[in-house]
């Protein structure tokens, strides 16, 4: 597992953007996306380069982590309509190549089992983008979610409801169900990257990488991959009480060992 702190959310954004360019080097990589806030600036360092210096990502395929159930791609706050609009289609990725749980099946379980199945057809993931809810989620796992969990419906926590107040419409509430990628399918992407910014996340993110592994904490599972980094600024580093040994590491890091 690797730290590294960067100064600034914008300093998130560019190292974070650093490993989805050097992980969209092969021929067709899966690229696992996530959605929330956290991100969105890093969305924002890549549209900058697509325009910038022309780089491609119209050979990858994109998939979203979840998706709040009863809820299509009409709908403003739908997780796969809102990854088009801040990112995918503004770097030239095709609307089918873009692919989220469906919110929207009347049968959820089949909807679950065919998101798994189409996880399985693609390329393998080579990197999968994790945000953390303040409450240690992972995609919609939220505390006391299995460990080993494939694609399913959850219920929501009260918090994680109330965070995500503010991407709805006036007065509509949010949806007290979600499909959610399991934490065992998110382990096998062949890399996880999980961005964390600002005070409000500096417990939970002291909890997911030195606190013990527990399902009470989804996050923490990282601590089992083989390739997790987390890329947090200051304000979120701020509890860890192993922070100047991370930064150790990153200074002396062997050359080869890049992004
Ligand atoms: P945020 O959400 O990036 O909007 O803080 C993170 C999450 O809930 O996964």
């Amino acid at each position: 597992m690797e730290v590294r702190i960067e100064s600034t959310p914008h300093d998130v954004a560019i190292l974070a953007a650093d490993f989805i360019e050097f992980a969209l080097r092969v021929e067709r990589p899966t690229i696992g996306l996530a959605t929330g806030e956290t991100p969105l600036a890093t969305y924002a360092e890549l549209i900058d380069r697509h325009r910038r210096r022309g780089l491609r990502f119209d050979h990858a395929t994109y998939v979203l982590l979840d998706e709040y159930v009863g809820i299509g791609e009409d709908h403003p706050a739908s997780y796969r309509r809102h990854i088009r609009e801040v990112f995918t289609d503004l770097v030239g990725v095709p609307t089918n190549a873009v692919h989220g749980p469906r919110g929207e099946a009347q049968d959820l379980e089949h909807a679950a089992e065919a998101y798994e199945q189409l996880l399985a057809d693609l390329p393998p993931r080579a990197i999968q983008i994790l945000g953390i809810g303040r409450g240690g989620h992972i995609g919609f796992n939220e505390p006391t979610s299995s460990l080993g969990s494939r694609t399913r419906i959850k219920t929501l926590h009260s918090t994680t409801r109330a965070d995500n107040q503010r991407f709805f419409p006036d007065g509509e509430p949010v949806p007290l169900h979600a499909l959610t990628m399991g934490i065992g399918t998110i382990m096998e992407a062949g890399k996880l990257l999980l961005l964390a910014t600002g005070e409000t996340k500096a417990d939970v993110i002291e909890a997911a990488i030195e606190g013990p592994i527990t399902a009470t904490v989804p996050a923490s599972a990282l601590q089992l991959h083989p390739s997790a980094t987390f890329v947090i600024d200051q304000a979120a580093a701020s509890s860890l009480k192993h922070h100047d040994y991370y930064r150790e590491i990153v200074m002396n890091r062997p050359v080869w060992q890049r992004p």
